[in-house]
């Protein structure tokens, strides 16, 4: 029996793309391997690479967490910390949308919003770690999810067709972007007219949320950047346990004039 038959054609189109990008984010992946590290705050550039930043508007930015904890993604008391099941329920999904789930994981959040869009609806899972994507492939093939496609992105570009997606999900995962500015317009050009951003970060606000500090952010802080980068909130909600749920849309208005420290 062939590989080609065990595995349905979209899933093994994923697995052959996360095979020929291994080669290539090399080098950024072993920087992340360095979690948390001082030094290994920001990969090393490469030749085509935009220079990444270590403080973004006067935030301090943080280390992407490697694919090495990812079995803290899992954990069981993040149904406490975050509820995910009323995150998920919060975002209006359909079936038929494309819904991006930025900074995937190991896709903890994907395979649950998979069966909301349907047969007719996609997830596209982006992660600049090809063995998170790895492990989230082979929970696709244990469940027979067929609707999850998944891109290897780079740091500075999550490699989105344009005006291709309905809502981008971030959940713990902006913080971590070393090229905030360049994410941000990616974003932008990869939403359609209506298209929202989901947007989840714990609260620096409140000193009981135990997470490290850079791995929190105040909403004054969102929406400083997210205004510098041309968005505005389409709503709010506050009732998650841990973190703040912002929805922000491309403000039509906004013009380039903010430029970062
Ligand atoms: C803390 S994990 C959160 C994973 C998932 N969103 C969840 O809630 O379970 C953050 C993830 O974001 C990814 N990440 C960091 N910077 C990224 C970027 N520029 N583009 C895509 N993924 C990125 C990391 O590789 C890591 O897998």
């Amino acid at each position: 029996m062939h590989f080609r038959d065990l595995v349905p054609a979209r899933l093994r189109q994923s697995t052959l793309r996360v095979c020929v990008h291994v080669l290539g984010i090399i080098v950024a992946t072993s920087c992340l391997a360095q979690d948390d590290s001082a030094k290994g705050e920001t990969a090393v550039p490469t030749s085509k690479e935009p220079q990444g930043l270590t403080k973004y508007l006067g935030r301090r930015i943080a280390s992407p967490m490697g694919f090495q904890h990812m079995d803290w993604l899992s954990r069981p008391e993040r149904i406490q910390e975050e509820n995910p099941q009323e995150m998920l329920d919060q975002l209006g999904l359909k079936p038929g949308m494309v819904v991006c789930d930025l900074g995937s994981g190991d896709g903890y959040h994907t395979l649950q919003m998979a069966p909301k869009v349907g047969p007719n609806g996609r997830v596209i899972a982006v992660d600049i770690q090809p063995q998170m994507l790895q492990e989230l492939s082979r929970r696709m093939i244990e469940k027979k999810i067929e609707n999850i496609d998944t891109i290897i992105g780079e740091l500075w570009d999550p490699k989105l067709d344009e005006a291709s997606v309905d809502l981008v999900l971030m959940v713990d995962v902006y913080h971590e972007f070393s090229h905030p500015v360049q994410m941000l317009a990616a974003i932008r050009k990869a939403l359609k007219p209506d298209g929202l951003i989901a947007l989840v970060e714990f609260r620096a606000e409140d000193p009981t949320v135990l997470i490290r500090p850079e791995h929190k952010m105040t909403k004054a802080q969102i929406l400083k950047e997210y205004k510098a980068n041309g968005f505005k909130v389409a709503k709010e909600y506050e009732r998650l346990p841990w973190q703040h749920l912002m929805f922000m849309q491309v403000d039509k208005n906004w013009k380039k004039t903010q430029v970062p420290e």
